[in-house]
């Protein structure tokens, strides 16, 4: 199975970005089953139905999030239909509305998809780890590939739970910090590890955000609002995965990049 993951949509060029190349990037490579993360495809902040089902029309199988996952409200309205839409699974069980995996199926080959959230830095969640362990162990039950879109800030805590991963998961693909790493490998026992597969969105900002706001914000000190930019240069960042069907081992990772300094999809 080849999976193709596109990183942290982020607001309408995000949007436009995936419109224009993911067609052209299923071409390319073939994959058998696409995951987007749409944490912050609305604006910036979280996704709305319309998103969500736009991501499904234009061939993503599952919608990853983060924490960002709650800033639109529209959120609550949907979250228990959308059976593709996977929120972080280390959210509080009792209160917390959605999944923290899904299973996707093509070509009679199934893969679930686990999204989780660090740690550091970021919200004081349950465990990733442990939860990491408790999902494993239900998605062994049906399949032995798994794809994990591990959400966190650190690179430390990143590499950590690819190590901790090895040999269990087909994949660990960090995201949220927004700047692709190019620290793909294939781990010794199996799983394709990658720190943070990168933002798809405004390419002259800062982190997606307009650039002379978040300026404002380092130079003043003073609260400033970050918007996202509605029109400029666009990137597209995403990685390759490629899987054994039966053992659910990594074969290869590679990573995407499109942008006007790497465009070599515009040859
Ligand atoms: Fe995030």
């Amino acid at each position: 199975m080849k999976i193709l993951f596109i990183g942290d949509v982020v607001g309408s060029l995000g949007r436009n970005a995936v419109t224009e190349f993911l067609p052209q990037l299923k071409k390319k490579y073939k994959p058998t089953i696409t995951i987007i993360n749409g944490e912050n495809a609305a604006s910036g902040r979280g996704i709305t139905e319309k998103i969500y089902k736009q991501f499904l029309e234009l061939g993503a199988n599952a919608v990853t999030l983060g924490n960002h996952a709650w800033d639109n409200r529209d959120i609550f309205e949907f979250i228990e239909e959308a059976k593709y839409l996977v929120r972080p699974a280390n959210f509080p069980e009792d209160t917390t509305p959605g999944t923290g995996i899904v299973f996707v199926k093509s070509n009679q080959v199934e893969i679930a998809v686990i999204n989780l959230q660090g740690r550091t830095f970021l919200a004081d969640l349950d465990d990733p780890f442990r939860k990491a362990d408790e999902l494993i162990e239900t998605a062994k039950k049906r399949t032995p590939l798994i794809f994990v879109d591990f959400h966190a800030e650190t690179t430390s805590e990143k590499e950590a739970m690819g190590w901790y991963l090895d040999g269990r998961v087909s994949a660990v693909v960090g995201t949220h910090t927004h700047v692709q790493t190019s620290d793909e490998r294939i781990l010794p026992n199996g799983t394709a590890y990658l720190t943070d597969v990168g933002m798809t969105g405004p390419y002259d900002g800062v982190l997606g955000m307009n650039k002379e706001a978040v300026l404002r914000r380092f130079l003043s000190s003073l609260p400033t609002r970050f918007e996202v930019p509605k029109e400029g240069r666009t990137v597209l960042s995403g990685c390759l995965i490629d899987i054994d069907d039966t053992t659910g081992k990594a074969k290869k990772i590679e990573r995407v990049l499109i942008n006007e300094d790497h465009p070599y999809l515009f040859d």
